[in-house]
This record gives structure tokens, C-alpha cells and sequence, in this order.
């Protein structure tokens, strides 16, 4: 029995966290049980990982190449602490970012070797590949206005240190989001996250229910 990997893609600001939400009810009331996972984070070690990359203070002079393996490291405990066994389950698992942003912001944002952030990405999580990944798109600016906006109105909490990237560095990670589209349009959807969020849910639901399977818990 295998069940169902999505993952949710995208650069900040594209509503990826309330289309997991919205996305995972929808799912309880058809009677599945999904399980929902962010990345970095999702077990207690990557947790505490999410904390150093993110908001300690000792994060400001992190080198590209420590914030990807703690990226990696967080992941490889996710993969083998709970995604693997739960896919074996047969559930069906959500998961707020995975691999292909490890590309599109440490490969293409932060410039390193794209091979070599590849090498780092098939070691931590060995076989395992999201079924189908919903990469919620919106333009730069609007990323922009939104991460600002949650700044501002006192939303966002803690500082975040990929916050404080400047423009040009989420121009790279949005172009390697859509590279990374471009080359693998059977598992990577693009979805316009201009849209309203109903209509987003909408057509996110579209691409889940191919999926679907009474297979999955
Ligand atoms: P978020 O959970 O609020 O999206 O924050 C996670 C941040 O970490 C976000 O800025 C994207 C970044 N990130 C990477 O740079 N590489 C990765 O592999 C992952 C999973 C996230």
C-alpha cells in the first residue's frame, strides 16, 4: 500500500499555507485523514533547525552552503521519521515546501552549484518524490507587497532572516521555480495565486482529485 505525497511550492506571499489548510478540510469531510508537514520543520529536530534558520540571532552570519544542509538536515529527518512510514500507510501527506525550494532558493537564489544542491537534495530524502506539487505562483511584486504588508500590520511575529533577502535574490528564486516547472510539468502544476482564494482552492482541487485513489487513508 503507498499513499499520496503533495507538496506546495512558491515564493512568499503566495497563500500556500491557507491553501493547506482549505485543502486538508476538504479532504476530512470526503473522510481521508490527511497529515500536514512544513518545511523546514515538521518533527522535533527540524523544528528547532526551522528556529536557527529562520529567527535566532546567531543566523546572520550563516554561509549559503551551512543553510543547505540544515535545510537538508531537517528533511532527511522528516523523510525518514514521517513521511516514509505514513506513505507506507497508505496516508495521504501535505507538505508546505519541500525539495524544489531547496533548489529554487538555495540553488538559483543563493547561486550555488545547481548539481551540487541536487547531490545534497537526493541525500536526504533517498526515494522519496512527491506525488504531485501545486507551485502557487504570483509575480515578484505582488510576493513583495504582501511580505511587506504582513511586516507592517505586525502579522509576521518573529524576524525572519529570508525576509530580509532583496528583490533580486526572490527574482532568482521565482525564475527557478518556473525552471523547475518547465522541466517537469507531470509532477509540478502552476497555479495562479493572483486568483481569489476560492478559485485558487478550486483548481488546486482539480489536480488533487486525479490523484485520488481508494488506496489512500
Ligand atoms: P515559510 O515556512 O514561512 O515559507 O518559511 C520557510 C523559509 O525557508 C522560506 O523563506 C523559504 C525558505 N526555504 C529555503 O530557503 N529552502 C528550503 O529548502 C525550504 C524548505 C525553505
Amino acid at each position: 500500500m503507498s499513499g499520496l505525497f503533495i507538496s506546495f511550492e512558491g515564493t512568499e506571499g503566495g497563500g500556500k499555507s491557507t491553501q493547506v489548510a482549505l485543502l486538508a478540510d476538504r479532504l476530512r469531510k470526503l473522510g481521508h485523514r490527511p497529515r500536514t508537514l512544513r518545511e523546514p520543520g515538521g518533527t522535533s529536530i527540524g523544528e528547532e533547525i526551522r528556529h536557527l534558520l529562520k529567527h535566532s540571532e546567531a543566523n546572520h552570519l550563516m554561509m549559503p552552503e551551512a543553510e543547505l544542509l540544515l535545510m537538508n538536515a531537517s528533511r532527511a529527518q522528516l523523510v525518514r521519521e514521517v513521511i516514509q512510514p505514513a506513505l507506507t500507510a497508505g496516508e495521504i501527506i501535505l507538505c508546505d515546501r519541500f525539495y524544489d525550494s531547496t533548489t529554487a532558493y538555495q540553488g538559483h537564489g543563493r547561486q550555488l552549484d545547481l548539481e551540487l544542491v541536487r547531490s545534497v537534495i537526493e541525500f536526504a530524502v533517498g526515494p522519496v518524490r512527491p506525488h504531485l506539487t501545486l507551485l502557487l505562483s504570483v509575480p515578484t511584486q505582488v510576493s513583495e507587497e504582501r511580505r511587506l504588508a504582513r511586516q507592517a500590520s505586525g502579522t509576521a511575529g518573529l524576524r525572519d532572516r529570508f525576509e530580509e533577502a532583496d528583490r533580486t535574490f526572490f527574482e532568482r528564486v521565482e525564475y527557478g521555480f518556473q525552471q523547475i516547472a518547465e522541466a517537469e510539468p507531470g509532477r509540478v502544476k502552476l497555479v495562479d495565486a493572483t486568483q481569489s482564494i476560492e478559485a485558487v482552492h478550486d483548481e488546486i482541487w482539480r489536480h488533487v482529485a486525479v490523484h485520488l485513489s481508494p488506496n489512500c487513508d
